[in-house]
């Protein structure tokens, strides 16, 4: 099979603890607004959780953005042309991925995931479905510059960044992972980046707290997966799930509230919570044409196309790394 094995960029203690994780956890859980960042959701539970978000009546961003791959298929067949090295920020298991693939004609796939089982299971798939396409895995957490496999150093590059994870990122930390994508692709590569829009409330607060409590899973797996991993006994029981919209920032917010004054450890540190001091879990950052177009501009990405669903739920920009030019 055209798999290539993972490169492995995660650092572990000798007990195979992830040290990135261990040190977000106790510095988050020591600040006055206890905040973790969301990229811990995504171990194998918490993927396969996501995976069943997707899926729910309320949560329309995949749904939307799929929509959009399909009918303008075409289009940015057109734009991006053939022959890229298409390097996939964050895969997980996405179906969206083969209809960019199948409607471009790349050289090369390469995706980049923190979740090692998961990258190593969708890429088998992935590969099984596109038998002539060279895939090249690398495990890594992408916030950083990665050094992307030798086999695509020479090939022009399309980042694909779907989902709107960039939304989950305050403004000065998607600024910095744009422009590490920047770097990791090279001048002259395309970007084609999935935006979640500013919409309804109502509608915006029903995706991220659906009826069948899908969501306040996945939102209670990351204190589940601190215990798992970091020795923690954090009473998940006295916790709840609670999505918030934050109108200042344009930003879905979720928490994890106490339903209770507790305390807890977590790799021999001792935290406390009062009744309904909260653990700031996520932020999923909504935006405009305008909104999308400044952050993308802020760095070094030159947006060359916009599209969005017919209901207008969710926007796919491709942007190009274009080279600075003096302009007043
Ligand atoms: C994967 C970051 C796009 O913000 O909508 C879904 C994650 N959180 N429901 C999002 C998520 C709660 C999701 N992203």
């Amino acid at each position: 099979m055209a798999v290539t094995k993972s490169l492995k960029l995660v650092d572990r203690d000798a007990d195979g603890v992830d040290l990135a994780f261990r040190a977000d956890v106790l510095a988050g859980l020591a600040e006055a607004q206890k905040a973790i960042p969301a990229r811990w959701f995504y171990d194998d539970a918490g993927s396969a959780l996501f995976e069943d978000i997707t899926q729910l009546p309320e949560y329309y961003p995949t749904r939307a953005e799929t929509e959009i791959l399909h009918s303008r298929a075409g289009e940015i067949a057109d734009l991006v042309g053939e022959g890229r090295a298409v390097v996939e920020f964050g895969s997980g298991s996405s179906v969206k991925t083969p209809l960019l693939l199948s409607a471009i004609r790349p050289s090369a796939y390469v995706p980049l995931d923190i979740a090692g089982d998961f990258l190593r299971a969708s890429s088998a798939a992935l590969a099984a479905k596109f038998p002539g396409l060279p895939v090249h895995p690398v495990e890594a957490d992408f916030m950083r510059r990665v050094e992307l496999p030798g086999e695509v150093a020479d090939l022009p590059k399309l980042g694909f960044f779907p989902g709107s994870t960039i939304g989950n990122m305050i403004a000065r930390t998607a600024t910095d992972l744009l422009r590490s994508m920047r770097a990791t692709l090279g001048e002259g590569s395309l970007l084609l980046i999935g935006m979640d829009l500013v919409k309804d409330v109502d509608a915006l607060l029903a995706a991220y707290d659906d009826a069948a409590g899908v969501t306040a899973r996945f939102n209670l797996n990351l204190a589940e997966r601190i215990n798992r991993e970091l020795a923690g006994d954090i009473p998940v029981e006295s916790l709840r799930h609670e999505a918030r919209w934050n109108d200042t920032f344009a930003r879905i917010e979720m928490h994890l509230v106490a339903r209770e004054d507790i305390a807890f450890t977590v790799s021999g540190t001792r935290f406390a919570m009062q009744k309904g001091e909260s653990i700031h879990t996520e932020n999923s950052h909504k935006f405009t044409r305008r909104s999308s177009q400044l952050l993308l501009a802020a760095a070094g990405w030159e947006p060359r196309a916009r599209w969005t669903d017919e209901g207008r739920q969710f926007s796919l920009v491709l942007a190009e790394a274009a080279r600075p030019r003096s302009a007043p």
